[in-house]
Formats: C-alpha cells, structure tokens, sequence
C-alpha cells in the first residue's frame, strides 16, 4: 500500500473491514498482519495505547513536547503521524514503514485491542500511556471521522453508525472490550491510564502524571509551554497537529475537521433520548463486573 495508491486508486477507499481474530480493523492492516505480528517492540519505547478518538493525538503531542523539553519549534519537525508512528497500519515510505530506521526512545502509537498487542512489547516490559474516554463522545467522534477519513467503510446514517458502535462492527472492535482489557493490565504491566476528561478538566495535573510515569521533571515554565502547545486552540491550527498534510484524497477536513470540537460531553447534541436510553441499558450489561468507571458528570 503507498500514498499514491491511495491518491489514485479509488478502491482502496470505502473498502469493507477484515477480521483478525474476531476484530474488525483495515484491510490495510490484515494484508500486513505478519508484519504487525512481528513487530520488534525495543525495552525504551513508549507506546501510546488508545481506542480510536480518545485523544491519541493529543497525549501524543504532550508526549513530544516533554521528550523535546518544551521546545515547540523542534515538534513542528514533521507531522504528528511521522514524530509517533501507528504501529499497525503500515505504509512503505511512509511514517511507520520508517519506525524500524527509528533512533530511540520512539513513541509508538496503537489502537489494538490488548490481546492483539505484538508480544515483544511485553517481552521488553515497555512503558505504555492509554488514554480512555466517555464511550458516547467516542462514538461522536468516531462517526464524524468515518465520514471525513476515507479509509473507513461509510458510516451511514448517525442512527446506523451507533448501532454498529454498540455491536462492535467498526474498526479495533468493540470500545468496552477495548477500554476493559486495558484496565485490566495495568495491573501487572507499566501502564498509566488516563482519561480524557481528566485531562479536560486539569490538563496541567495530568501531565504531571505523565511526567512522574515517564521518571521526569520538568521545571514550571517548561510545563506551562506545553500546556499551551497542546491546547486545543493551538493544536486546531498547528499543520504539524492537526492531520492537514494528509492529502485531501485521505482525509477531507471540509466534510468534518480532524479537530472538531475537542470537549467533553458533545454526545448530548447528538444523542435522542431513545438513543441514549437504548445505549445505557447496553453499557450497564457489557460493562458489568468492571472496577472501570467513567465520569459522567462532564
Ligand atoms: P472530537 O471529534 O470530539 O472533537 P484521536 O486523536 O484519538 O483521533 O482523537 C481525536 C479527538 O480528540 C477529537 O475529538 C479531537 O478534537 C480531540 N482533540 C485533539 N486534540 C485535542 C486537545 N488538545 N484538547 C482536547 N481535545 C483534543
């Protein structure tokens, strides 16, 4: 698969998705799954672990700004899929195809859920930040990038995309699954996990926990300048953060931006009651059992 395949061969848009072990995920990434199987993870990586719009660019930006020290200039140096490369979705030539040549520490991205995760990034006990968030904002978020990044199958109406949401036939699979297993192993791996309402409401204290996973510190003014670097408002127009170098082909930021609106809670301008009645009643059963809380009050 290479760029100019996507850019003028139609078909390797709107294509159904492929099924690795009962999960739904890019014929892209199953055409390459021996690859992806064998990934050679190295002890000093970090890998930053999240179902799809959770906030995986955001915590990856924080990321490269505390790796940099602060220095915005230095992560303007490529785009945001070149400086945290997606694992699994290989592209020769492209970010990932690279992250073999990759000077370490390298920061990885995945959106595989824990039991599809290459063993060698548990064979080296790598260290691995995983961002959750509210399932209906996730589900918001998802159907406006179905719509704007071509890749995906058609999302069909708001109405038929939740439905496929909730039954888990959308890429990475079902959220609950994705978001439970997670939890589940942080308790015997080195795993911090974070939400992303969390980080809405005290960015500044949740990059603090970053920084104290990561066994860094940095100093106050340092902090404070990636606090700002990594504000919505400052990510929305920032072309190394905002997915805007990805040919229009790909990703169609008129249909729907890559940084819509970045909130907590936009669910509520989408949901009808019914809907929301209908999706509750389904997150009590498959959620059942789990320590995993979300906040819901925001
Ligand atoms: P919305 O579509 O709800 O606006 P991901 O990077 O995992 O694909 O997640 C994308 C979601 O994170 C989008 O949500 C995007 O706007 C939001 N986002 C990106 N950067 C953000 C930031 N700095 N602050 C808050 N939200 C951010």
């Amino acid at each position: 698969l290479s760029i100019s395949r996507m850019e003028n061969n139609e078909t390797v848009f709107r294509r159904k998705l492929e099924m690795i072990c009962g999960v739904p995920l890019f014929w892209s990434i199953v055409e390459e799954w021996a690859q992806v199987e064998s990934f050679q993870a190295r002890p000093d990586d970090l890998l930053i672990s999240t179902y799809p719009k959770s906030g995986t660019t955001w915590i990856s930006e924080i990321v490269d700004m505390i790796y940099n020290n602060g220095d915005a200039e230095m992560c303007k140096r490529d785009a945001i899929y070149v400086r945290v490369p997606f694992m699994e979705l290989i592209i020769p030539g492209f970010s990932n195809g690279k992250l073999a040549e990759m000077p370490s520490p390298r920061v990885v991205k995945t959106h595989l859920p824990v039991q599809l995760l290459p063993d060698s990034f548990w064979e080296n006990n790598c260290k691995i930040i995983y961002v959750a968030r509210n399932a209906k904002d996730v589900a918001v978020s998802y159907y406006h990038f179905y719509q704007m990044a071509k890749m995906h199958p058609e999302p069909g109406t708001w109405d038929e995309f939740l439905e496929k949401f909730v039954t888990g036939e959308v890429v990475f699979g079902p959220w609950y699954d994705h978001v439970k297993g997670w939890w589940e192993k942080r308790k015997d791996k080195p795993i911090l996990y974070l939400f992303y309402e969390d980080m809405k409401e005290d960015p500044k204290r949740e990059i603090q926990k970053v920084l104290q996973f990561l066994g860094k510190d940095l100093k106050e003014d340092v902090v404070n300048k990636i606090l700002h670097q990594t504000s919505f408002q400052e990510m929305q127009k920032n072309p190394t953060a905002n997915y805007k170098m990805i040919p229009k082909a790909c990703m169609d930021h008129s249909v729907s931006p890559f940084m819509r609106k970045g909130i907590a809670g936009d669910w509520k301008n989408h949901f009808t009651v019914a809907q929301n009645e209908a999706f509750d009643s389904d997150y009590k059963e498959k959620m059942k059992g789990s320590t995993l809380q979300f906040r819901t009050e925001i």
